[in-house]
């Protein structure tokens, strides 16, 4: 294909040893939530966007394909078009035709997932320039060299954002303000808070998707890292944390026992739990504020009518 380069930015990111045995020596044990998504983890997740529980995805979607005619008349055509953990490229389908980029540089942190979601995307739009980069976004941004000059556009859909804690969410926009330069803008789309009833099921579909993507990662710990380790000691608990305005995932220990991994012991105790993912939820004042503290102005932000999700499009400063 013609219209696509791959630049291998050579995510140096932690390894999955490194940070299980890290995140097993704290005093609360924590995997983080980066390392859920293997290929059975991403294909589980994309089951996961498919349960009528699980809201997200659904109401974005509606919502940028109600809007994308405003969205470019706001954001104006022709600028390069960024998007971190591109994945399949699927959301930003639905914006091509409106935003006519001059440019779409799809990042991922997996290059064999980049390569063919790029190329498929790349036949589907021979007029678009795509610049795929393989990135670890939770470090950095590095926009490929030959993406042409002129101002830019990031797109970070699906509540990502979330699963920051606050501080890092805040060093993520200050990445992004950096990338894009003055005039630059930010669509980004993310879970509100709401009826925690709602919350609470859509982290624990009854099909049991959430639970088996969670007890994923036991099993890639075990399957990578040879350790000595059984899923079934464990089980599956997401819960929303009023005080902290967050969706808690956990694996709780179901008995006393040890987990070794390569000469490291970890003792569990019965009920002990470990942490493996938040995802904050924000208001429209919680969010705005937010992003005004770190460079970006609002210039609108759309929510659903039952004020499930918001999109919000932002200029930066
Ligand atoms: C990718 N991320 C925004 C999802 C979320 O809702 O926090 C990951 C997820 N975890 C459980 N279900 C979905």
């Amino acid at each position: 294909m013609e219209n696509v380069t791959f630049h291998d930015h050579k995510p140096d990111t932690l390894s999955l040893y490194d940070a299980v045995v890290q995140g097993l020596s704290k005093r609360q044990k924590s995997i983080p939530p980066k390392f859920f998504y293997d290929k059975r983890g991403s294909e589980l997740f994309d089951q996961i966007c498919q349960q009528p529980e699980y809201y997200l995805p659904t109401v974005e979607r509606r919502m940028l394909e109600q809007n994308a005619a405003e969205i470019a008349e706001l954001a104006g055509r022709g600028r390069v078009l960024i998007e971190p953990g591109a994945g399949s490229a699927s959301k930003v389908r639905l914006l091509l035709d409106a935003l006519q980029p001059s440019a779409f540089v799809p990042m991922d942190i997996s290059f064999e997932y980049l390569k063919s979601s790029a190329t498929v995307l790349a036949e589907e739009y021979p007029w678009l320039s795509i610049r795929a980069a393989c990135v670890d976004y939770t470090h950095s941004l590095p926009v490929p060299e030959n993406v042409p000059q002129g101002s830019r556009l990031l797109f970070f859909p699906g509540s990502s954002l979330g699963n920051f804690n606050k501080q890092e969410a805040c060093e993520f926009l200050r990445l992004v303000h950096n990338t894009l330069g003055r005039g630059g803008m930010l669509l980004i789309g993310i879970d509100t808070k709401k009826n925690h009833g709602l919350l609470n099921a859509a982290y624990n579909d009854a099909a049991g998707l959430t639970a088996e993507f969670n007890l994923n990662l036991l099993h890639r710990v075990q399957n990578e890292l040879h350790a000595d380790l059984d899923p079934n000691n464990f089980s599956h608990s997401a819960f929303y944390n009023n005080q902290a305005g967050r969706i808690e995932m956990h694996l709780i220990s179901k008995l006393k026992h040890t987990l070794r991994i390569d000469g490291h012991a970890f003792d569990f105790e019965e009920g002990e739990y470990l942490h493996t993912e938040n995802s904050y939820k924000y208001s429209p004042d919680e969010f705005i504020s937010m992003a005004a503290l770190n460079g970006f102005q609002s210039r609108r932000y759309w929510v659903d009518d039952q004020g499930m999700f918001a999109i919000y499009l932002l200029q930066s400063e």
